[in-house]
């Protein structure tokens, strides 16, 4: 069985890692695409190194563009490598802008597309990665589950049960796997940093960046966190555009917090495994800070991840830079305590390749794609 895997951009890299170990190991071959959404070192080459991920076979090199632009030249651009090459079934993570037009090409091409991490939504349009979800999640043969509410999501629009699949959390199997590691790197020291006494923040939605009030809000938020604790802030490329461009960068070194360049896997994971406290409009570090136990405050209205809420260390403080400053006294005071969800256990890709292989073993979707059909006999063995 030959499995065309897919990557974009930073966040897909920790949860493609164990899918492709996972995949060899059972013997799968697996084709890695990079379409080169996201191209700076610092947010894709030292991941490769560090999480064992093999070099791409296939690079694409879009770059960036609006969303529609580089959503279409992914699309152009995989559509012929499909053209060339014989695949099975074609994976997908997540919800960026690679993830939607990989699966849309990989459909219309009646090839069988698994999405893990299917099922997660915001119910907030307005997030570009909201729309990736719900399309991606329409075309997609299997679908993979983080957490139980996302199976439900998915039956409402219309997904068939049997090809939902709860299998846990591929980014924690990553997490897991390399926490030991990135505790010996030593950042900590380099920055000078103590164990839980600084927060680290990470802030990059367009909704928190990309006009001058929302930006101005954000870096207002960063300064209240400074007025009580060190501030570590590893900028993201679209957060240091946007806070330079608006006057706000000066301001925020002058007021004593540390902007860094985005950091490497294992340093960014060894300062959130450090952290008091975290702030973040990023999905995957509230997802990160439930496994580690490090109390999080999410700067979005929103969260497409409930469970780092209802269970985890994750608690929703807007936007308001004085909300923000009384979340900030009570997380100091009593931080939210949590513990790890069901299924968050360093075994998710294992999980993932055994319905792959399965499901290729009972044969995959016919030339009608009507793939669905075929695993509904499978069904009762299929749900993990
Ligand atoms: C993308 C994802 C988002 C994810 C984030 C993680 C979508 C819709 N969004 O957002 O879900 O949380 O990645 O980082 O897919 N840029 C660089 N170097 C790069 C890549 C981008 O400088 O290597 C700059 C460019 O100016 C670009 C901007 O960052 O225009 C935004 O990049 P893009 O990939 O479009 O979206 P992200 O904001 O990174």
């Amino acid at each position: 069985m030959h499995l065309t895997c897919i990557v974009g951009a930073r966040p897909n890299f920790p949860k493609m890692a164990p899918i492709i170990e996972a995949a060899r190991r059972a013997g799968l071959e697996a084709t890695l695409v990079h379409t080169g959404q996201h191209y700076d070192a610092a947010l894709s080459d030292s991941f490769f190194t560090e999480l064992d991920l093999p070099r791409p076979d296939v690079h694409l090199g879009v770059g960036s563009g609006s969303h529609a632009v580089q959503t279409a030249k992914v699309m152009e651009a995989f559509d012929a490598v499909l053209e060339g090459r014989h695949t099975d079934m074609v994976v997908v993570v997540g919800d960026v802008n690679s993830t939607l037009a990989c699966a849309l090409v990989a459909a219309k091409r009646r090839v069988p597309v698994a999405h893990v991490e299917a099922g997660l939504r915001s119910f907030d349009r307005t997030m570009p990665e909201e729309i990736n979800r719900i399309v991606t999640d329409q075309l997609a043969d299997l679908l993979f589950t983080t957490e139980r509410t996302a199976a439900e999501h998915l039956v409402r629009e219309g997904v068939s049960e049997q090809r939902i699949h709860f299998v846990g959390n591929v980014m924690i199997d990553t997490l897991l796997k390399h926490r030991a590691t990135a505790r010996k790197r030593g950042v900590l020291a380099r920055l000078g940093l103590q164990p839980r006494s600084f927060a680290l923040v990470t802030i990059h939605r367009p909704s928190n960046v990309d006009t001058p009030s929302s930006a101005g809000k954000t870096a207002a938020a960063i300064r209240v966190l400074g007025e009580r604790l060190p501030v570590v802030v590893p900028l993201h490329p679209r957060t240091r555009s946007r806070f330079r461009e608006f006057g706000l960068l000066d301001d925020l070194i002058a007021a004593g917090i540390s902007v860094l360049e985005p950091q490497s896997y294992f340093d960014f994971l060894a300062l959130m495994d450090n952290a008091a406290l975290v702030l973040t409009d990023s999905g995957g570090i509230q997802e990160e800070t439930t496994a580690l136990g490090v109390a999080c405050m999410t700067f979005r209205e929103n969260t497409e991840r409930p469970i780092t809420i209802t269970e985890g260390t994750n608690q929703l403080v807007g936007t308001d830079p004085a909300v923000v400053r009384a979340a900030l006294a009570e997380t100091l005071e009593r931080p939210k305590s949590g513990h790890v969800p069901e299924l968050w256990d360093g075994n998710a890709g294992e999980r993932i390749i055994a319905v792959i292989a399965r499901q290729g073993r009972g044969g995959l979707a016919d030339a009608s794609g009507s793939y669905g059909s075929h695993l509904s006999g499978a069904a009762a063995t299929c749900q993990t």
